[in-house]
């Protein structure tokens, strides 16, 4: 029997020592969650789904950036910093330390989520997690506007001039602050005023300098109004209000969580944005900057690698992706492609969770999603929104990439996507009521047809198919 005694932090959060002898891990209990292509695949729809045969529920990367939809009983419910699972009573939710916090955020969404009814009593913050600060978004926002103007040649095709068109909420920078460490801020460091006080009038006084020079290179027409300074005890007095709202909630969640697993619990990790967003391994430079794919869920979360014992990867029967970047399978050329992305993005909701952006609609990349099974080492996948693709006479997928004629893997680099030709099959439509369908056998045989075809290429088995937003909308295979 282990016993568990608990500690104040030198942060003041609470420490967790679980007494269970050093080294021992229980195998392969936790699941990673992942998106497989430019995210919103559906992954808030899963998680909700999986929640119940779980102990708790963690997000270990981004931050506000991601929407996660999930639809109770015809109630729609949008996350964007609070772990699906959540709105499960009773399942520990928790926000790892690989995700970046936005306070103001996440207290709005603690508010508006409880004024739904929801129970918050479980949700834990890691003290480790990093703060999105004012400066952040300010920082979003002004680079931005500066690639814009600039023109600048990002893409390493030699075309440029295209933003990353990010949902500025403060990500990139915060994560970069993280990285050059001594600008940076983490949750645990809120709940300590005194020395937060000298910290935060060091940032302030180098973020107004570095803001303020960025907005300096803008053209007056293209500026915001105002140029950025900081006044560091009005940044502390919203600190301290932070702090007040979350400091009960923030603690050494790794700790929690390492315990957990020690104690043979079973945990879900849910991934946030995407595997082809993901700073190493997406279609680089247009990502975003964290490690979205599983191999971040240890890290992100501070669980051994040996506690996953399962990777499902969930992506959509076509392709959508927000904001800039190369999308090989883009129905975007023609008047007839662009009514089609139209009828689809208008079937599927494909309006941004977090900016209501009209997202980018495309046939499935096979190829990429195949890249991402692989580089997540996806055990089972999810195919979601095949409802959407019903009642079209055709459907088409990029079946491969050729370059100069030869064919090639596909690589998530900008420049090799600008070279590759993808190459498509013409498959029959489907329809009937695929959204009422509840087991494979229920849906149209072209239906079928298109997810053997979906595991064939991707190597890795459908293990549940989603015809629709609700819970009940899914087809598990096979039991
Ligand atoms: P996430 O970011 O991966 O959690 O995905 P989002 O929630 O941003 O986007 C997925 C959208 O599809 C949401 O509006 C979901 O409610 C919806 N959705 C999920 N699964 C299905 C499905 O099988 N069919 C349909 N029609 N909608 C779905
Ligand atoms: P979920 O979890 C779709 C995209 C942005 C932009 C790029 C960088 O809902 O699947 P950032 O603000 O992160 O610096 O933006 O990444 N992006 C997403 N697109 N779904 C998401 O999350 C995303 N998170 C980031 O649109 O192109
Ligand atoms: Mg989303």
């Amino acid at each position: 029997m282990s016993t568990t005694t608990s500690t104040s932090g030198p942060t003041g959060a609470t420490t967790v020592n679980s007494g269970a002898p050093a080294g021992r891990v229980i195998q392969g209990r936790a699941t990673v969650v992942v998106g497989l292509q430019w995210g919103d695949e559906g992954k808030g729809k899963i998680v909700h789904y999986l929640t119940p045969l779980h102990d708790a529920v963690v997000r270990y990367n981004g931050g506000a950036n991601a929407g996660h939809s999930v639809v109770v009983g015809g109630e729609r419910f949008a996350l964007h910093l609070i772990p699906s699972g959540i709105l499960h009573k009773g399942k520990r939710a928790i926000i790892g330390n690989g995700v970046v916090v936005d306070p103001a955020w996440l207290i709005g969404e603690i508010d508006k989520l409880t004024a739904r009814g929801v129970d918050m009593s479980n949700l834990r913050i890691s003290s480790r997690a990093h703060v999105v600060m004012p400066w952040h978004k300010d920082e979003d926002d002004l680079r931005e506007r500066l690639l814009r103007v600039e023109s600048a040649v990002v893409t390493g095709d030699g075309k440029g001039g295209e933003p990353i068109g990010t949902t500025k909420r403060g990500i990139g920078p915060c994560y970069a602050d993280k990285h050059q460490r001594a600008t940076a801020v983490r949750m645990g460091e809120l709940l300590d005023e005194a020395s937060l006080r000298s910290k935060v009038r060091m940032i302030a006084k180098i973020k107004t300098a570095t803001l303020g020079a960025l907005f300096d290179a803008l053209p007056v027409s293209e500026r915001p109004e105002a140029r950025p300074a900081y006044d560091a005890e009005t940044v502390l007095k919203s600190c301290v209000e932070w702090a007040k709202r979350l400091g009960a909630m923030v603690g050494d969640t790794s700790a929690e969580l390492l315990r957990m697993v020690e104690e043979g619990k079973s945990i879900l990790l849910e991934g946030a944005n995407a595997t082809l967003l993901d700073v190493d391994h997406g279609t680089f430079p247009f990502v975003t900057s964290s490690s979205t794919v599983a191999l971040g869920a240890p890290t992100g979360s501070g669980i051994p690698m040996q506690s996953i014992g399962r990777v499902l990867g969930i992506m959509k029967a076509y392709s959508t992706r927000v904001g800039g970047g190369p999308m090989a399978t883009e129905l975007i050329a023609t008047e007839a492609d662009r009514a089609l992305a139209h009828h689809i993005r208008e079937r599927g909701r494909e309006y941004g969770t977090t900016t209501g952006r009209p997202r980018r609609v495309g046939w499935l990349d096979l190829p990429a999603v195949r890249y991402a099974v692989r580089l997540n080492g996806v055990t089972e996948v999810a195919v979601m929104l095949l409802d959407v693709l019903e009642g079209m006479q055709q459907i088409r997928v990029c079946t491969g990439y050729t370059i100069d004629g030869r064919p090639a893997e596909f690589e998530p680099d900008a420049g090799w996507m600008s070279r590759a030709t993808p190459e498509f099959a013409t498959l029959e439509g489907f329809s009937g009521e695929v959204s009422k369908a509840r087991t494979l056998s229920e849906l149209p045989k072209e239906a079928r047809a298109y997810i053997s075809l979906i595991e064939r290429h991707v190597g890795a088995k459908v293990a549940i198919v989603s015809v629709g937003p609700d819970k009940d909308q899914t087809i598990r295979v096979d039991g």
